[in-house]
């Protein structure tokens, strides 16, 4: 879809269609007041008549409104007036796109950028709109043989503004969201594809694309590259595996040489068994997903990439599958891991700290500014927050807050959880320097413990996107987040 930002009159408009809010108890927004004007009554007519109530992300389509050039006028539900906030705008951008996709319309001009929405400005309403828009129109048909026949024709989406002087702003916040909605894109593909083909080569073709699209420099360590950096952690994860892991390096240089970068390390196991310590059999499809964390880093870095960040920012993708099998790593096993650090592996399912902990230690020779990781780490997790918010941890707590105040601006929410190294004891070992598993309780602190114990030497943040990173059920499907919470915390990063 294409986006545009247009000073105009919603009764003036030549679009297919035109779309204005009207709140609760029929009471019209001021563009679906002048669009009435136009139209003499028509519409206030209508909704007297009780077609539409203004229902948070109900819709109404009309034809041929007399007075109003437009073909189309569909009047989009914004619930209360007094309640109407972030929730219920992202609901009429996602209902209206939504509706406009069902007609024959191939263009639509939006009058929902200029409501007031309290403390979030004309920036953030346009890119909002931009990304819910393509979230909205988002498809995941590779995998199909024949594409959807009635695909919509819905090509263009125009955000009109109000004042003249808005525009600006409404363009700088356009081209933000075309970005983010490509970077989600693809983290959407990456984890909506099946995982015979997103394997670990697969994820390491996808890097070399996005370095060669926007310049970045990649590298690909194979496995003799990691024999040679003592990479045992990782390594014992891939041993079960017939796919070749891959340690994937993308490097953006938006910034002086010597500005220290930004790290982020994405958890890329293409499938999770469980390995020997097998999982059942229920839902295990959904492993598929366990590479969320690997596409996350790729999706931001394409944001990066596209909004020509000035910024430093370096991604980190162990990536192997979890598979049992004759050379599989063995519950008892003891590994080396790159930092020197010994870890008895008590549960080859605790395999994602196992593949960050040496992607951390790599990450000590940029000197960071910060290091984030995002993994579909924990079960506890999802039992701890649900499928609302990201796990939050943190050894800074100024970066963590940073974070915060990123995920609650984009909309892409997180919650702090503690890291106090009284977890530390659930990890003790008898025969190594500790265990990869410390038992049922706080399995989501004790699994960012574990991490913590390799990130001693800079800022460092993990983000457990466990029940965040894909939806279950009839709408199953990768969601790109937290994509929208770190382009927000780098762009703020990268403008002061
Ligand atoms: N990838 C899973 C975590 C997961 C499970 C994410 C279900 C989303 C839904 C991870 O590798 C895992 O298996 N974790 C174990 C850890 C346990 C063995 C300590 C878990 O959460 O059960
Ligand atoms: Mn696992
Ligand atoms: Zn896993």
């Amino acid at each position: 879809m294409e986006f545009s930002i247009k000073h105009v009159q919603p009764g003036r408009s030549k679009a297919a269609c035109v779309i204005v809010g009207v709140f609760e108890a029929r009471k019209l927004s001021t563009a679906a007041a002048q669009l009435d004007e136009a139209a003499q009554g028509h519409i206030a007519k209508l909704l007297r008549r009780g077609d539409m109530e203004g229902k948070s992300g109900t819709t109404l389509l009309l034809h041929n409104v007399p007075g109003v050039s437009s073909e189309r006028v569909l009047l989009v539900g914004l619930g209360r007036e007094p309640d109407f906030g972030v929730k219920q705008y992202r609901e009429a951008v996602a209902a209206s796109v939504r509706a406009v996709s069902a007609t024959g319309a191939t263009d639509a001009e939006l009058h929902l950028t200029s409501l007031d929405l309290d403390e979030r400005d004309i920036e953030w309403r346009a890119r909002q709109a931009v990304t819910i828009a393509q979230e909205t129109a988002y498809r995941f048909e590779l995998m199909k043989s024949r594409k959807d026949p009635a695909k919509p024709p819905f090509k263009h989406l125009a955000l009109a503004v109000t004042n003249r002087g808005d525009t600006r702003a409404a363009e700088a916040g356009l081209r933000v969201g075309v970005a983010l909605a490509e970077g989600m894109a693809l983290t959407k593909d990456l984890g909506n594809l099946p995982p015979n083909v997103c394997t670990p080569m697969y994820l390491a073709d996808q890097a070399r694309d996005v370095a060669k699209r926007y310049r970045m420099k990649v590298q690909v360590f194979e496995r003799a590259d990691m024999e040679k950096l003592g990479m045992g952690a990782l390594l014992a994860v891939a041993r079960g595996s017939h796919e070749p892991p891959k340690f994937i390096v993308l490097e953006h240089r938006g910034a002086a040489k010597d500005g220290k970068p930004v790290v982020l390390v994405g958890k890329g196991i293409t499938f999770d068994t469980g390995g020997i310590s097998i999982k059942p059999a229920a839902e295990m499809d959904e492993m598929k997903f366990d590479m969320s964390g690997a596409g996350t880093v790729l999706g931001t870095m394409k944001a990066v990439g596209e909004m020509k960040l000035p910024l430093n920012v370096v991604g980190l993708i162990p990536t192997t599958e979890n598979m049992p099998g004759g050379h599989a790593t063995k519950p008892g096993d003891i590994v080396t891991s790159m930092s020197g650090q010994t870890v008895e592996i008590l549960n080859t399912d605790a395999e994602g700290r196992l593949i960050l902990c040496d992607a951390l230690t790599y990450a000590e020779r940029y000197q960071p500014a910060a290091v984030i990781d995002i993994a579909t780490l924990t079960g506890a997790c999802v039992i701890a927050l649900g499928h609302v918010a990201s796990g939050l941890f943190a050894n800074d707590d100024a970066l963590a807050q940073e974070l915060l105040a990123a995920a609650d601006s984009a909309h892409d929410r997180a919650w702090r959880l503690p890291l106090w190294d009284d977890y530390q004891d659930q990890l003790k070992s008898n025969f190594a320097d500790f265990a990869n598993i410390g038992g049922r309780p706080a399995g989501s602190v004790t699994a960012a413990c574990f991490l913590a114990r390799f990130a001693r030497k800079f800022k460092w943040a993990h983000l457990d996107i466990a029940g965040t990173a894909w939806r279950s059920g009839k709408e199953k499907g990768a969601t790109a987040r937290p994509v929208p919470m770190l382009t927000e915390f780098l762009l703020k990063r990268a403008n002061g």
